[in-house]
């Protein structure tokens, strides 16, 4: 199966390529045709987003884009696509951070876990645009760079066993992404690493090759997961987001009417996508618990926090460049923690007069 699957995908890309050539020389056609490699299958927030970024183009500056999708892996690993962006084979990909961290170190920051105290500062941190700039330039120099975010979730292991305690996890082989900083903080869990393409896991955790994995809900639904784990535990050890990456000399070749309208269908792609995620990640749940009998766990996540404490620290010593982000991070942690308690001491008090109303008109027991 996965022979078959990396033959197609081989012949795609072989048929991408000279799509490409002869697009570049052709004359039968004037329009640039566009292309986006996507990981996920088509009915994933991310594909849904990007079709409104293909209409939004289309409808546009159709008499001269075409936008084609690639979903489901078509043109090789997440890692072979950022590839074939890099040297504009294809134009547009949409990858994880962690696959970004070989090329800016920066990125590895996302891979630190528990980074973020909250999904609120986590999105805080991601729409501070006029920051997250320089993070999307820093590479120009492998040929590419990011246009937009993609929210994905929040991570947490599942398997074939059950995980309550990071005892549980000893002994376990893992899957992480193919990232540096997943495999150490998959270490320092006490699990064993086995670092792989997404596209591949299925098939690993099937045939007993790694005992899990660890991801959002969507995976286990979207990419069958939930079909061979069927634990699902709450560690909460990430937030890690997607990147839509897109290569210099096309975004150079814009026009800026037409940069105007790829930034706006940017925009719009992640706004769509966010809304498509909040609804898909409740029907996810329900799908994996009810029809795939999949069992979600809450944890105490303290425990799992204190077992990876020292990371934080070791990373920024390794990384020097990855400091002004994390304390900017820190910063956006403390704002969101005292927005968050402000806003709880407001529902309290809600509470508390509501409690005092009912308990004058003699509904509550006192
Ligand atoms: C998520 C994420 C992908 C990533 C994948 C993985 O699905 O959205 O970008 O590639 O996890 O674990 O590899």
């Amino acid at each position: 199966m996965n022979r078959v699957r990396k033959l197609f995908s081989i012949i795609m890309c072989v048929v991408v390529a000279a799509g490409c050539l002869s697009g570049c020389s052709s004359l039968q056609s004037e329009k640039k045709i566009v292309r986006i490699a996507l990981g996920q299958s088509e009915t994933h927030p991310e594909y849904l987003g990007l079709l409104e970024f293909e209409e939004y183009v289309e409808e546009h500056l159709g008499d001269k884009f075409e936008v084609e999708i690639f979903p489901n892996e078509l043109l090789g690993s997440t890692q072979k696509a950022i590839e074939l962006t890099q040297t504009g084979a294809i134009d547009f990909t949409v990858a994880g951070t962690a696959n970004l961290e070989t090329f800016t170190e920066v990125y590895e920051i996302f891979s630190m876990p528990y980074l973020f105290d909250s999904v609120e500062a986590y999105v805080a941190t991601m729409e501070d645009e006029e920051y997250m700039e320089d993070i999307y330039e820093s590479t120009e120099e492998a040929g590419f760079k990011v246009v937009t975010w993609y929210y994905a979730g929040t991570r947490n292991f599942y398997a074939k066993k059950p995980i309550n305690t990071p005892d549980d996890l000893k002994g376990l082989k893992i899957r992480v992404q193919q990232s540096p900083a997943s495999i150490s903080m998959t270490k320092a869990f006490g699990a064993a690493a086995a670092p792989m393409s997404f596209g591949e896991v299925y098939t690993a955790i099937q045939q007993g090759v790694i005992d899990g994995a660890e991801n959002n809900e969507l995976a286990l639904t979207n990419n069958k997961h939930g079909e061979v784990a069927k634990y699902y535990s709450y560690t909460r050890h990430q937030m890690l987001p997607d990147m839509l990456i897109a290569n210099d000399r096309f975004l150079e070749s814009l026009t800026d009417e037409e940069e105007r309208i790829f930034e706006e269908a940017a925009r719009r792609s992640t706004q769509v996508e966010r809304e498509e995620w909040e609804k898909q990640e409740k029907e996810a749940k329900d799908i994996a618990a009810k029809d795939m009998k999949v069992q979600f766990l809450e944890v105490d996540m303290d425990l799992f926090k204190n077992k990876v404490s020292g990371i934080h620290q070791e990373m920024l010593k390794e990384n020097a460049s990855i400091r002004d982000f994390y304390d900017h991070i820190q910063e956006i942690n403390k704002r969101t923690r005292t927005d968050i308690v402000g806003n709880n001491k407001t529902i309290m008090k809600v509470q508390t007069t509501d409690t005092i109303r009912s308990s004058k008109e003699g509904e509550l027991e006192v």
